[in-house]
């Protein structure tokens, strides 16, 4: 009888009526070319054309016969969302169904979780994970180097892992189920980046930073007793190899220690193990660095670097050797920054190399290659372009040559994946084709998206990119904004009266300059707003209905107003603790802003606010007010508390039932013409998801299924469309923009 007192009592608790689900369709907003990091890409030995390429905060791909890639952890949620940092990966040799992914993003507090072995045994079609007793730092210091988790090519069932923070080397005998460390290898590394940062980011152990079985010391079936280990160590052994499977290590002496290896490529025809190293751990770092090549037979380390006195500015990353062709090799510069990345390719096993580029005479630099973007064309400059800017990249710790195609090749950079389908042509007429070779892969973070009433669909604002319009959604854009150019925008918004008219804000350094700009014909062209201060970025922004007034709630200089491009100034009745703004879509004079659990209003164009009477229950933090497109003072917000509507200006709010949290919402086009809009919302309503309402919020559909989690909810930016009923795009952190329809 207790039990079912218990049980009746939940049942009174007030919760929402199950929510139904409707059918979408989602598809990713095409940027193309990436628009991130590309730490890590793996061809399988053993199956034509397999490969996998991983990102640090937008999970991983498998690549396609087109040259397209695919997408395989689009299903991670909320709960989940971190299965987005991939630490390493490795394809079986053996089995190449067999795919493992180790996840997690972060070792600090930004992450609460362990890190996992994703496991699949279809090719990233499904995976199990198996939860590590530790965490996993897919998007820490160090993420280019590897492969930290590697399968024994002799008897699959055994892999490694090498783990950071200090929690060493460990192995799996049953395809990745479970784990147990190795606790013979006499180091678990040192190294940390920065020990003074607080955050903790910098200041975690690398750990052990990649693992390299020995295929040739062993045959079909037998553990592979040969095993190379890279460590995180600076001014101390780093390189340990096992004759015995993992029982037992010797340090292989030979490279300067104080630089840290970032790969062991092995060579199985000349007995070989090539390794670079760096005097950072990457991936934005490396003044000084060197390549080596272990000859197993001899025991010979012998010192290859491609360049020495000051042509040896940077550290080394990625290294290529073509199965194919023993004794030809690749390998990157980690960070060459000027007057561009660097690789250099060499047909001799590292005697002699020659470059992808070479200076003819400063200021003219020969370029060994055609430059091709055109799967991304916003990623440029391209090669009319006659200043010396980036074109080979920068981050480049990931570097393969296809195993069944010596003309195939692709690198990662700190933007894209670039690559071709001629690499034999530097070998003759030493001039290849370097292409952007990303489409498909979308790891962007998003920060602000706009949908406006009239001129392109969808305007954003994207981290580390800058920004877009989204003129045809199925294209990438032929160009980021410029004039100004910021390397990141963190928010945007529209006029109500005048759509076309569009402020954006920038992120970037001091060098970035003033960090607001304006648009009078829907982003296509800017202008500065030299009424901002210099220094002054980031942070959200409001631009009144009429399109006359900014109000920007700044990341670094508190909340600041500006009128007909005037210098800006402080409203300080608005606290300094708000936490969202908005301008009324009608009304010039009119703005919000939301603090806590009040709500604020200004009459009088952003120059004074005042708290309302109406508050937003027990809200500590708001997230995002949205307003009606056509009615002055009908204002939703959405808080740590749920979600809340006001019809008066906030005079009184109503809290939508059932919505225990919300984040990023948004108003589209109503179901029926002449209707209220469709409120769209990332929103916890008997469980987290995302959500449409055509009924003022009194009931809700779940429009994202299992296989569509969109990562993180808190992190994310929602606009809907008001000119298509339906259509919501979500902004994720790292896998770009989706948009969705009723299927
Ligand atoms: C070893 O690395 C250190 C630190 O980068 C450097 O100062 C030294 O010159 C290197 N030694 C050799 C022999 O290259
Ligand atoms: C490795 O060393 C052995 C013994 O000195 C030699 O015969 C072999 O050619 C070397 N291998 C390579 C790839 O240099
Ligand atoms: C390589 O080919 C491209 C495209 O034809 C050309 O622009 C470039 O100048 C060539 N590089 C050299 C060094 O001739
Ligand atoms: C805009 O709002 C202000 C303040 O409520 C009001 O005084 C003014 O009349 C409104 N303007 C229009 C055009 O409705
Ligand atoms: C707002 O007004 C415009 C112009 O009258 C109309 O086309 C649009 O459908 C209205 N939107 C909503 C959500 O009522
Ligand atoms: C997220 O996905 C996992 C695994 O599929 C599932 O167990 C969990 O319930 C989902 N969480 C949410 C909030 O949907």
């Amino acid at each position: 009888m207790r039990r079912f007192a218990i049980l009746s009592l939940l049942a009174l608790v007030p919760f929402v009526s199950a929510v139904s689900s409707q059918a979408y369709t989602w598809k990713n907003v095409k940027i193309g070319g990436g628009g991130g990091f590309v730490p890590g890409i793996v061809f399988n030995p053993s199956q034509k054309g397999l490969a996998y390429a991983r990102a640090d905060i937008g999970g991983a791909y498998k690549l396609n016969s087109d040259d397209s890639w695919t997408p395989l952890l689009d299903f991670a949620n909320d709960t989940i969302w971190d299965y987005w940092g991939v630490d390493a990966l490795a394809t079986d040799p053996i089995d190449p169904n067999r795919l493992y992914l180790a996840t997690g993003m972060y070792t600090n507090s930004w992450d609460p979780s362990n890190g996992h072995i994703l496991i699949s045994t279809d090719q990233g079609k499904t995976f199990t994970p198996s939860a590590l007793p530790f965490k996993v730092g897919g998007n820490m210091p160090g993420r280019g180097m590897g492969e930290r988790l590697a399968i024994d090519p002799n008897s699959n069932n055994i892999l490694f892992f090498g783990a950071r923070s200090g929690n060493g080397l460990w192995k799996s005998t049953n395809f990745g189920a479970t784990w147990t460390q190795v606790s013979s290898l006499p180091s678990t590394g040192t190294y940390v980046p920065d020990p003074t940062d607080t955050t903790g980011l910098n200041s975690d152990k690398i750990g052990i930073s990649w693992v390299t079985f020995d295929s040739t010391s062993s045959s079909s079936g037998k553990a592979t007793p040969r095993i190379f280990v890279g460590v995180a160590n600076q001014g101390s052994d780093n390189i340990f190899m096992s004759n015995d499977a993992g029982t037992s290590w010797t340090a292989l002496q030979g490279t300067n220690t104080s630089w840290i290896p970032h790969k062991g490529v092995l060579s199985p025809a000349e007995k070989s193990l090539y390794i670079s190293t760096s005097d950072g751990a990457g991936p934005y770092d490396g003044t000084l660095g060197g390549v080596y090549k272990y000859n197993i037979t001899s025991g010979a380390m012998i010192n290859i670097t491609p360049v020495s006195g000051s042509d040896l500015y940077f550290g080394f990353g990625g290294v290529a050797v073509d199965l194919q062709k023993p004794g030809t090799v690749m390998v990157a510069a980690l960070n060459s920054w000027w007057p561009d990345g660097q690789i250099f390719r060499s047909l001799d096993g590292g005697n002699t190399w020659s470059a992808l580029w070479a200076w003819e005479s400063y200021p003219t630099l020969n370029r060994n290659y055609a430059y091709d973007d055109s799967l991304a064309p916003w990623i440029g400059p391209d090669e009319t372009a006659s200043d010396i800017t980036m074109q080979i990249g920068w981050m480049m710790e990931s570097l393969v040559i296809d195993p069944f195609d010596s003309n195939h090749w692709l690198y990662g950079t700190g933007e894209t994946i670039y690559g071709g389908h001629d690499l034999l042509k530097w070998d003759t007429t030493h001039n290849v084709t370097l292409k952007s070779l990303a489409d498909g892969i979308e790891e962007t973070s998003i920060q602000g998206l706009i949908s406006p009433p009239v001129g392109p669909p969808l305007l954003s604002s994207v981290g580390d990119v800058g920004g877009f319009v989204h003129t045809d959604l199925t294209k990438a854009p032929t160009t980021e904004f410029t004039n100004p150019t910021w390397s990141s925008s963190s928010d945007l918004d529209f006029a109500g009266n005048t759509p076309t008219m569009i402020v954006r804000i920038g992120t970037g350094d001091s060098s970035e300059g003033k960090q607001v700009a304006l648009s009078y014909d829907s982003g296509n062209t800017w202008s500065q707003d030299y009424g901002a201060a210099d220094n002054i970025e980031g942070g959200k922004v409001a631009l009144s209905a009429n399109g006359d007034t900014v109000l920007w709630l700044s990341a670094n200089g508190g909340v600041l107003v500006s009128q007909y491009t005037s210098s800006f100034t402080a409203v300080p009745t608005l606290p300094s603790t708000a936490t969202a703004i908005a301008s009324d879509k009608k009304n010039d004079s009119v703005f919000y802003g939301a603090a806590g659990s009040g709500f604020y209003l200004s009459t009088d164009g952003a120059k004074t606010f005042s708290v309302t009477k109406g508050g937003l229950g027990s809200s500590t933090s708001p997230v995002k007010i949205v307003v009606h497109p056509n009615i002055t003072g009908d204002v939703w917000v959405s808080t740590d508390k749920g979600l809340f509507h006001s019809t008066n200006m906030g005079s009184s709010f109503t809290a939508i039932p059932g919505v225990s949290e919300a984040w990023a919402i948004a108003l589209g086009a109503p179901a029926e013409a002449g209707g209220y809009p469709s409120i769209f919302a990332a929103a916890s309503i008997g469980g987290v998801g995302y959500f449409r309402s055509d009924d003022t919020g009194a009931t809700w559909v779940q429009i994202n299924d299992a296989t569509h989690g969109f990562g993180s909810a808190s992190a994310n930016v929602l606009t809907a469309d008001p000119r298509i009923y339906g259509r919501v795009y979500i902004g994720t952190n790292g896998r770009g923009i989706f948009y969705g329809d009723k299927a």
